[in-house]
C-alpha cells in the first residue's frame, strides 16, 4: 500500500468525516457490539477518506455535516497606477492575508505569447496557453517556467499587452479558476480590474481605488525610474489614457465602480492613509458578511 502525506484541505476533510461518523454511529447502528462499531467507524473514515468524492455526511439525516467554510475576500479594483498593488499587500500583511496581484497572470500571459511568436488577439490559442502556464511565486520573484520575469512583467509595454490580452474571453475564462485558489485560510486581498464583479462578487469588502491620471502617471513615472527604465511623464500619461479606455470599455469584465463597492480617491492621500480606511472599513463589515 502507497502512502499519502495529507495537505491541509485534506486533514479538514478527514478530520470532519471521522467526527460525522463518530456521532453517527453510535446513534444509527446503536444495537451493535463495540467491537463491531468501532470496525465499523475505522473502516467507514479509511474508504470515505480514500475515495476522493466522499463529502463528510451525517449518516443519520444524510446532510453536510460541515458549513462550507469560505475565508474572507476584500477586493481591491481600479485603473492602472492608482496605487492598488501597494495598498492591497499592505492590508494583506495587516490582516495577515494571502494576496493576488491578478494583472500579473495577464502580463505573464501575455508575455508568454509574446516568446512564442503567439498574436495576442488569438483568442484561443493565448487562452490555451494561459490555462498550462507554469507560473510560481516565490517572495518577491515571479517565476515563468523556472526564470524570473519579475522585471520583464513590469515595463509599460508589458502592462498595453496584458490589456490586449485581458480583453479576450476565453483568456479570462482560462485564468478564473488559478484566481480563485487563491482564497485560502485565513482571507486574501487582492486586486486587478474584475475581482469584485467577476472572480469573487461575494466579497466581504469591495473597494474601487482611484486617483487622478496625473497622480497616477507621475506615480508611474516614479515607479518606473526607481526600476531602471527610462520613463517620460506626457508619454505615460498618454499609455495610462489608452489602459484606462481599452478597461473601461472592453465587453468582458469592464472595469467599472460597483453599487456596494466603497469609493477610495488616493489623489490626495497617502498609501499608509489609504490602507487605514481599508482596515476601518473592514473591521465594521459584519460578521456574517465576512463570510466564516
Ligand atoms: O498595475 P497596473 O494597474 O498598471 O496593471 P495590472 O493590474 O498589472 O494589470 C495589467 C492589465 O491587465 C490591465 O491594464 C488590465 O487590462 C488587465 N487586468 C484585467 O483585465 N483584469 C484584472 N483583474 C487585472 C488586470
Amino acid at each position: 500500500m502507497t502512502h499519502r502525506h495529507l495537505d491541509c484541505k485534506q486533514f479538514q476533510k478527514a478530520t470532519s468525516i471521522f467526527f460525522g461518523i463518530y456521532e453517527a454511529v453510535p446513534r444509527g447502528f446503536g444495537n451493535i457490539k463495540p467491537g463491531c462499531r468501532l470496525w465499523l467507524r475505522t473502516h467507514c473514515v479509511y474508504f470515505s477518506f480514500f475515495s476522493n468524492d466522499v463529502k463528510p455526511m451525517n449518516l443519520i439525516s444524510n446532510t453536510a455535516v460541515t458549513k462550507p467554510v469560505i475565508w474572507p475576500v476584500i477586493a481591491i479594483d481600479g485603473p492602472t497606477a492608482s496605487g492598488k498593488g501597494t495598498v492591497a499587500q499592505r492590508v494583506a500583511h495587516a490582516l495577515g492575508f494571502h494576496y493576488l496581484d491578478s494583472g500579473s497572470l495577464y502580463r505573464l500571459a501575455a508575455l508568454a505569447a509574446v516568446r512564442q511568436g503567439v498574436p495576442l488577439t488569438d483568442d484561443k490559442t493565448v487562452a490555451e496557453m494561459s490555462r498550462h502556464l507554469d507560473i510560481r511565486f516565490v517572495g518577491e520573484k515571479i517565476l515563468l517556467a523556472g526564470q524570473d520575469v519579475s522585471d520583464d512583467i513590469r515595463s509599460e509595454a508589458a502592462g498595453q499587452n496584458a490589456s490586449i490580452v485581458a480583453a479576450l474571453p476565453q483568456v479570462r475564462e482560462a485564468l478564473l479558476d488559478r484566481q480563485r485558489a487563491f482564497r485560502e485560510s485565513p482571507g486574501l486581498v487582492c486586486d486587478g480590474r474584475d475581482m469584485g464583479s467577476v472572480i469573487f462578487p461575494d466579497a466581504a469588502l469591495k473597494i474601487f481605488l482611484t486617483a487622478s491620471v496625473e497622480a497616477r502617471a507621475e506615480r508611474r513615472t516614479k515607479q518606473l525610474k526607481q526600476k531602471g527604465m527610462s520613463a517620460i511623464i506626457d508619454d505615460v500619461v498618454k499609455e495610462l489614457r489608452i489602459r484606462d479606455e481599452r478597461d473601461i470599455n472592453r465587453p468582458v469584465a469592464p472595469l467599472k465602480r460597483l453599487h456596494d463597492a466603497q469609493l477610495l480617491d488616493t489623489t490626495e492621500i497617502s498609501a499608509d492613509e489609504a490602507v487605514a480606511s481599508i482596515l476601518d472599513w473592514y473591521s465594521k463589515t459584519p460578521k456574517s458578511s465576512v463570510g466564516v
